[in-house]
């Protein structure tokens, strides 16, 4: 089996590109390990901070950002980092050619019920002269990699830098990610959505009557009955559709009218829009095309829908798409 550095030898990557997937790569082993020792590390519960969006920071947010931190300014390739976990840009020098964007510990509300956890992160390139949030502020179409480590009962890495997507599982005896699915295709039709349902009442009218129609199974107008599936951890839903197809949802609410979305457009959205497209499926916010979206803050967030194309579509011609 190919190991993720003959993988990336082979890929025609710029000599930087590649260091700094490595590095990425190897700082998400030791947050698998963190994350496997679990209680027996200390590392469960809360930090008893807020990150800047005003969420309570896991003792493993903080643990996992800080290792990536120093990581990313080990390796010489990155100019500067953009995190859920930090308020504001971190510069890390004047020398490198890239920006990260990362989400530490995705889904940490699952590391209390070890469930599924993941690391996202999103590389862009550095533009030159002084680098200030603005230099992130760039459509996801510019990201010249982006992935995602899924830490569950196996550590996958899934990456992409454009040209499809990988898939790696570490390898616990040798230590290396191996390639185990090359090529990943999501499959055009689904019968599968995933949609926090609590929230239905605070949905557009849109996305209540596109769901409203998909649980009404075989008698209803899609003629077909679907399976519903949420791991309230978007890597964990994210993995599900890129490994067997689906539909995967946070859409505009009114839950709280300060925040009418939920995901955050630079280090969730951006990176899994790339990898679903370059997987053959679609992500969009119901309206735009995600990564044609000119972010206006490296926090921002944004509505997503994602995952199978011809799905997407349908509940595209909800929002009159
Ligand atoms: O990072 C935000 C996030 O944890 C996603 O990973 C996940 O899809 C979503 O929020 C879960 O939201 P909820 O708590 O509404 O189920
Ligand atoms: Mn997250």
């Amino acid at each position: 089996m190919q190991t993720l550095s003959q993988y990336l030898n082979q890929a025609q990557l710029s000599p930087a590109l590649a260091a700094l997937l490595t590095t990425l790569a190897n700082s998400s082993k030791d947050i698998s390990q963190a994350v496997r020792k679990g209680a027996l590390a200390g590392v469960l519960g809360v930090a008893g901070t807020e990150n800047v969006q005003g969420e309570s920071q896991k003792k493993l947010d903080v643990i996992t950002n800080d290792m990536l931190k120093d990581a990313l300014a080990a390796d010489g390739h990155v100019r500067a980092l953009a995190s859920e976990e930090e308020d504001e840009v971190v510069v890390l020098g004047d020398k490198g050619e890239f920006l990260v964007c990362f989400d530490p510990l995705d889904g940490s509300s699952n590391i209390d019920i070890n469930s599924l956890v993941g690391t996202i992160f999103s590389v862009l390139p550095a533009p030159v002269g002084e680098i200030s949030e603005q230099s992130f502020l760039q459509p996801g179409r510019n990201q010249v990699a982006a992935g995602y480590v899924l830490y569950g009962p196996s550590t996958m890495l899934a990456l992409t830098t454009g040209k499809g997507v990988q898939l790696f599982t570490l390898d616990p005896v040798s230590g290396e990610y191996l390639l185990t699915v090359a090529e990943v295709q999501i499959p055009k039709d689904t019968a599968e959505f995933a949609i926090n349902m609590s929230n239905q009442r605070f949905w557009e009218a849109a996305m209540q009557n596109y769901i409203a129609d998909l649980i009404q199974g075989k008698a209803g107008p899609r003629g077909k009955s679907f399976n519903m599936r949420w791991i309230a951890a978007m890597v964990g839903d994210v993995h599900r559709v890129l490994s067997r197809g689906g539909l995967f949802t946070y859409p505009t609410d009114t839950k709280d009218p300060k925040k009418p979305f939920k995901l955050r457009l630079m280090y969730e959205a951006n990176p899994m829009a790339l990898l679903v497209e370059q997987a053959g499926g679609k992500a969009s916010t119901g309206y735009d095309t995600i990564l044609d979206i000119q972010p206006e803050q490296i926090h921002q967030r944004v509505a997503v829908i994602l995952g199978s194309a011809n799905e997407v579509d349908v509940c595209l011609e909800y929002h009159g798409r």
